[in-house]
C-alpha cells in the first residue's frame, strides 16, 4: 500500500475526519451546485458511498443539473410522507443524491419539529456514508445555517466579483455569530488566473481576521472555463464530460486539501 492509499484507509476509519462538506456562499450563481456535485464525484473515487444532498429547498438544482426528475424529495421526507431511503436516487458516477423540492416553505422555513427531523435525517446521512456534500442555499436562510453548522467543514464559494465577495463576507459573520469559526473554507470560482484568485482571497481573509478574529484558510481556486458552461447545457457533471479540464484539475486539488485524507482535520462541527 503506497501513502496515499494508507492516507485514505486512515481516514476512512479515523473519528473526527471530514466527511460531511457543506458548500455556501453569499450571492446565487457562484457555482456552488457545479462544485458540490465535481467534489461530490472526486470522493467517489476514494470512497464507496458518497452523497450529494441538494439541501437548496427553495431553488432545488441538483435535478436539473443532473437531469434527474425525482419522484420523491427531502421535502416528502421532512413531512414524514416518505422514508429516507425512498428519497435517495443513483446519480452520474456512482455518487447518490438526495433531491431537494423547488419552493417548499416548510423546509425553508422550517418549525422545531421539522428542525428535529432534519437533524434526525442529517445523522443518518452521515452515518450511512462515507462523505455527504451538502449543496446549500445561497445566502443566510436558517436551513444554510443550520447545516452548515453541523457540517464537519464548509466551503464557502464566491467569485472574484464584488457583490459575490461582500456576500461571502457577511455570510462568514453570519456563522461566525452562530458560533462556526472553524473549519471554513475559502474557495475562489471562475477566477480569470491565479493572481485574481490571491487577490480575491487575501481580501476575504484579511477581513475576516481583522474584523472576525477568524482564521480563513483557503481550500483554491478554480478558473473560469468553458467546459462548466458546455457541461451544464449538456446536464453533465464538468469533471465527467472534461475530465482533464482547468475547473475539474482544480477541483480536484480543492478536494485533496478539504476532503476525509486532508492531513488537517477541520474542526469546528457544532
Ligand atoms: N468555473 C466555472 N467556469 C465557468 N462557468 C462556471 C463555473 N462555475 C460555474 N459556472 C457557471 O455558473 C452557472 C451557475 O453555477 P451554479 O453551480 O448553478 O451556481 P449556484 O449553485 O451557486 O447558483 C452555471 O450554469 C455555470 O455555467
Ligand atoms: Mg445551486
Amino acid at each position: 500500500m503506497d501513502q496515499a492509499a494508507r492516507l485514505r484507509e486512515l481516514a476512512r476509519h479515523a473519528p473526527g475526519r471530514t466527511r460531511t462538506i457543506a458548500v455556501a456562499s453569499g450571492k446565487g450563481g457562484v457555482g456552488k451546485t457545479n462544485m458540490s456535485l465535481a467534489l461530490a464525484l472526486c470522493a467517489r473515487r476514494e470512497f464507496g458511498r458518497v452523497l450529494l444532498w441538494d439541501a437548496d429547498f427553495g431553488l432545488a438544482n441538483c435535478d436539473i443539473l443532473l437531469d434527474v426528475a425525482p419522484e420523491r424529495t427531502i421535502a416528502d421526507v421532512l413531512r414524514g410522507r416518505v422514508p429516507l431511503e425512498e428519497a435517495i436516487v443513483g446519480g452520474p458516477g456512482g455518487i447518490d443524491v438526495l433531491p431537494a423540492g423547488s419552493g417548499v416553505r416548510e423546509a425553508v422555513e422550517p418549525n422545531a419539529a421539522q428542525r428535529a427531523r432534519l437533524r434526525e435525517v442529517f445523522e443518518r446521512l452521515r452515518s450511512g456514508y462515507e462523505v455527504v456534500v451538502i449543496d446549500g442555499a445561497a445566502g443566510i436562510g436558517e436551513n444554510v445555517i443550520t447545516l452548515a453548522l453541523w457540517a464537519d467543514a464548509v466551503l464557502l464559494v464566491t467569485t472574484p466579483e464584488v457583490p459575490a465577495v461582500a456576500d461571502a463576507y457577511a455570510t462568514l459573520k453570519v456563522l461566525c455569530q452562530a458560533g462556526r469559526n472553524a473549519g471554513i473554507h475559502l474557495l475562489v470560482n471562475m477566477a480569470r488566473d491565479a493572481a485574481e484568485a490571491d487577490r480575491v482571497a487575501a481580501r476575504v481573509s484579511a477581513v475576516a481576521t481583522r474584523f472576525l478574529g477568524m482564521h480563513l484558510p483557503i481550500a483554491g481556486w478554480v478558473p473560469l472555463d468553458a467546459h462548466v458552461t458546455q457541461a451544464v447545457r449538456a446536464r453533465v457533471p464538468f469533471s465527467i464530460a472534461a475530465p482533464a479540464c482547468p475547473a475539474a484539475a482544480a477541483i480536484g486539488a480543492v478536494w485533496a486539501r478539504i476532503g476525509p485524507a486532508a492531513p488537517v482535520a477541520a474542526g469546528g462541527g457544532a
